[in-house]
């Protein structure tokens, strides 16, 4: 009875797809009440850095909202949660339909067969809990055009891999990508890292699913938006990652080439994670969402063009989240990013010991670089940011949090200070409100939980 009510509060008020680094949730309700006292009655608010939408989802319950993020994982969520397409949901519309699709079935006949010597081996390491193969497994590092594999393992992935081994060269990688019957992307770039091989061709089904249903006008575009989000909040829970990002897959064995006990529990139960209770789950609850507006609007642009588009002109309240650390979000979310886009990407790439090496994180090569993240930019970056704004007439709420030694935040590319000072430039009225939001936390340095103060804060502009 507990957990139900739980889920319903959750459904409403604070819909969470993805856990995501430096998300507004736990401040819905202060940027809300900002945003009554800027607003009355109706209004247009626009969430520039939408990310995770979780804002954008509250404030639809009030107002239009237009919500923009670069990336494109972003839009497909917030164009679920702003309910932006015209929508065919109803009680019939079930996720299983996807299981039952030939598209599906015939991926995944596909792949098991290319693939059934390896499948077959991982499945008898996850059967027994072998620690130790899962961890050469994770150590194999055959993957995409197959050069990352030494030279030493390869009699050992030949074994493992059987005729699949072939699989893993620029050639293969090609022809996949020029297919459009057949999907295999994250089997070849992402097995035994973020995922295991099975969770990879339970991955490329589903989507090859989702997109020939939607292909075929089985689906509406709302409903494949709808099936995607389910996807990407499943592939968000089932990593195999500290943090459940796509920064790092995690590391089980040290330098020493020594199994990290700890490491090595948490990814065999992250291997044998089933998508599928996660998918149903949120399409539960996304299904029920409350939809408030019919006139919301989704972009997925840099900032600066954002606010060149005509539809900016009426936007009556920006409200900004941009990140503030030299880390890119494109980093910690990449994996989201492709399997969006599908594209069969480059694999950025290093000079590590005099050769090029792909980055054991897999990143995709065109990953976008924020200037807001690059210490020599940032500042110009937000200047022609707030100038643009000033000149559309409109006033601003702005999310900033500062740095704290004890709380191992990363050093911020701004200060508040900066940013201020740039505000002021613009706007009359600057006011800076300190969020007095107390919590417990786990402290790095004695081990106890200790009471902390959120340093989150809201610049008012206007
Ligand atoms: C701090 S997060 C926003 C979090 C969001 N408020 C939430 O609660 O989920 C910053 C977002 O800005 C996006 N971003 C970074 N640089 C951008 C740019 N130049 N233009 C548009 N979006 C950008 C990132 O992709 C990321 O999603």
């Amino acid at each position: 009875m507990k957990k139900s009510r739980k889920s319903e509060l959750k459904l409403n008020d604070d819909i969470r797809i993805i856990q995501y680094l430096g998300s507004k949730l736990q401040i819905l309700d202060d940027i809300s009440k900002e945003i009554d006292n800027l607003i009355c009655g109706e209004g247009i608010v626009c969430d520039l850095f939408a990310g995770s939408g979780t804002v954008s989802y509250k404030l639809s319950q009030k107002y239009t909202v237009y919500a923009n993020d670069i990336q494109e994982y972003s839009k497909v969520i917030t164009k679920v949660l702003l309910h932006t397409e015209v929508s065919d949901i109803n009680e019939k519309i079930d996720i299983n339909c996807i299981y039952e699709s030939i598209y599906y079935k015939q991926n995944k006949i596909f792949l098991q067969d290319l693939f059934s010597d390896a499948l077959r081996y991982e499945q008898k390491i996850l059967d027994s809990t072998d620690y130790e193969g899962l961890a050469e497994l994770c150590e194999l590092n055959l993957y995409y055009d197959g050069s990352e594999l030494a030279s030493k393992q390869i009699p050992r992935a030949k074994e493992i891999f059987g005729d699949a081994y072939d699989c893993f060269s620029s050639d293969f990688v090609q022809q996949m990508k020029n297919r459009s019957d057949v999907y295999a992307l994250f089997t070849l770039y992402y097995l035994n890292s973020y995922f295991s091989l099975y969770q990879c061709i339970e991955i490329d089904s589903i989507k090859f699913a989702i997109d020939k249903l939607l292909e075929d006008g089985v689906l509406s575009e709302y409903i494949s938006n709808l099936f995607l989000a389910c996807l990407i909040h499943a592939v968000s829970e089932i990593v195999s990652s500290v943090g459940k990002n796509f920064a790092q897959p995690i590391k089980v064995v040290n330098k020493n080439g020594e199994i990290k006990t700890f490491a090595i529990k948490r990814c065999m139960k992250d291997r044998k994670m089933d998508l599928k209770p996660h998918l149903v789950d949120i399409f539960l609850r996304l299904k029920k969402l409350d939809f408030h507006k019919n006139s919301n609007m989704v972009f997925c642009e840099n900032s600066l063009n954002a606010l060149l588009l005509d539809e900016m002109k009426n936007v009556d309240v920006f409200y900004l989240d941009p990140p503030y650390t030299i880390d890119h979000y494109s980093r910690f979310y990449h994996v989201l990013e492709t399997l969006v886009k599908y594209d069969y990407p480059e694999l950025e790439k290093k000079k590590l010991n005099g050769r090029l090496r792909i980055m054991n994180g897999r990143y995709r090569d065109d990953r976008f670089q924020s200037n807001f993240c690059i210490l020599s930019k940032s500042y110009s970056e937000f200047e022609l940011m707030i100038k643009r704004i000033h000149s559309l007439g409109a006033s601003i709420v702005l999310s900033y949090s500062d740095d704290d030694s004890e709380k191992d935040t990363r050093k911020r590319v701004v200060s508040k200070n900066e940013l201020v000072e740039i505000l002021s430039k613009y706007y009359e009225i600057v006011n800076v409100k300190t969020l007095n939001h107390r919590y417990r936390k786990l402290s790095a340095k004695d081990d106890n939980r200790k009471e902390m103060n959120n340093s989150e804060l809201l610049i008012i502009c206007k």
